[in-house]
């Protein structure tokens, strides 16, 4: 049942082959000095940098570099692009990249007029900017975390064994998020599964939540449909452009707010995810998918009637003589088998994670309210533990 909703995403989208022509007619909107900032060189490797380039000399900006973004962004990249971004007068952003670069941007965008440290601000004490956003625009390279469409940015500090994300909202949306499925053919494939299973767990984890009948749920199991059935393409042939468009898409409306509405949701998953992450710095769809199933199955009693739903309406289980239980634990099976599929890590000792690491990495967890269950700390532990 949808209740109350504020529903507002202004980004602009330009989707599909020529979708990079969209910057020019973007680019004339903002500033002169552009801070391009992009990661660790692909993008000079497949061409796109030239091509920005180019696009931005046409348009006469006056161009400034933040390349050698990690993935999964730090702390201490964020102090030096800052100082970076307000040597050159930065005046508007744009991201070159994956969701690391988006998040990085949103990030520097951010703190460029705020006097306190970001990491204290922003994510220890999750406040929201007190100056301008700059404005920011996308260029994506790389397919999951919807960051292209969304106003959150996650962070890594290594000293202190955490990754967390802040949910800046409205002010850091990027302008325009410029989305060409064929930029994405050069992802190496562990990173483009890694991103696939990114987009399933948002949509999970905003579905299971709640036993309402919810538009939104529908959407979600739509929009699941079509990822499982792109991506089973795509691993076949990574450059079917017909897989490669739908998964871009999905994953941009997999977390842009709309799914979301009228939902509690969950993440929990990418609460165990990230805290893996802080110890591991592994590529997150692979943190999400080493824990899902063992989460899964440990919440599923709480929440069986929803699990049965997804069950049905995502794997297409027959529902014919079984017990309400049987059709859930069989919906989770093929989920399993599909992300056996493609490869993915499905456990923490793939990702280096050992025994004597789970307390740590329970320590680096956040805890949420979840929705059919809520974990507590000996509940986290264990989970890790099953999923060793
Ligand atoms: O750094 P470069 O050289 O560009 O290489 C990247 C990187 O090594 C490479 N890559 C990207 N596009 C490529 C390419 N290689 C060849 N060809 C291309 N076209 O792929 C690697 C991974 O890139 P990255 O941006 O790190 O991946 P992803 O998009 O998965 O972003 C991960 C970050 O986003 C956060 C994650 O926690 C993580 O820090 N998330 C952001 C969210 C959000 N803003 O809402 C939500 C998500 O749940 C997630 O937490
Ligand atoms: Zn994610």
């Amino acid at each position: 049942m949808l209740g109350n909703i504020e529903f507002y995403n202004p980004t602009k989208l330009y989707f599909g082959k020529n979708a990079l022509d969209g910057l020019k007619k973007e680019l004339v909107k903002y500033g002169q000095n552009v801070l391009l900032i992009y990661g660790g060189g692909s993008i000079k490797k497949t061409g796109l940098y030239d091509a920005v380039i180019k696009i931005l000399k046409e348009c006469g900006k006056s161009v400034y570099e933040d390349g050698g973004v990690p993935s999964n962004p730090t702390t201490e990249k964020v102090y030096e692009g800052l100082e970076r971004a307000r040597a050159c007068n930065a005046q508007f952003i744009l991201a070159v990249g994956g969701g690391s670069v988006c998040d990085y941007a949103k990030v520097i965008a951010s703190s460029f007029y705020c006097k306190e440290d970001h990491w204290q601000k922003f994510y220890l004490n999750n406040e929201q900017p007190s100056g301008i956003v700059l404005p920011i625009g996308c260029v994506l390279t790389m397919v999951g975390t919807g960051s292209e469409m969304n106003g959150t940015a996650v962070i890594t500090n290594h000293a202190q064994k955490l990754k967390m994300g802040h949910a800046f909202g409205e002010v850091c949306l990027p302008k325009f998020s410029i989305l060409n499925p064929e930029f994405t053919y050069t992802v190496p494939r562990e990173q483009m599964v890694s991103g696939i299973f990114d987009i399933m767990s948002h949509i999970l984890e905003q579905y299971l939540s709640g036993d309402d009948d919810n538009t939104s749920d529908y959407i979600a199991e739509g929009l699941m449909r079509s990822l499982v059935a792109s991506s089973l393409v795509a691993i076949e042939n990574p450059t079917d452009y017909e897989a490669r468009s739908n998964i871009m898409w999905t994953a941009t409306w997999a977390l842009n707010g709309l799914i979301g509405k009228g939902k509690g949701g969950d993440w929990q998953v990418h609460m165990l995810g990230q805290a893996v992450a802080a110890h591991t710095d592994s590529p997150h769809g692979l943190t999400l998918s080493a824990v899902s199933i063992p989460y899964y199955k440990y919440i599923m009693p709480y929440g069986i009637k929803r699990f049965a739903r997804f069950a049905t309406a995502v794997w297409g289980v027959d529902k014919q003589g079984k017990t309400t239980e049987q059709i859930a634990e069989q919906g989770l099976c093929e989920m399993e088998k599909w992300m056996r599929k493609l490869g993915l890590a499905m456990d923490l000792t793939t990702l280096g994670v050992s025994e004597d690491m789970v307390e740590p990495i329970k320590n680096s967890c956040n805890l949420k309210p979840g929705a059919y269950f809520k974990l507590e700390y000996a509940d986290i532990v264990k989970v890790l533990k099953a999923s060793l």
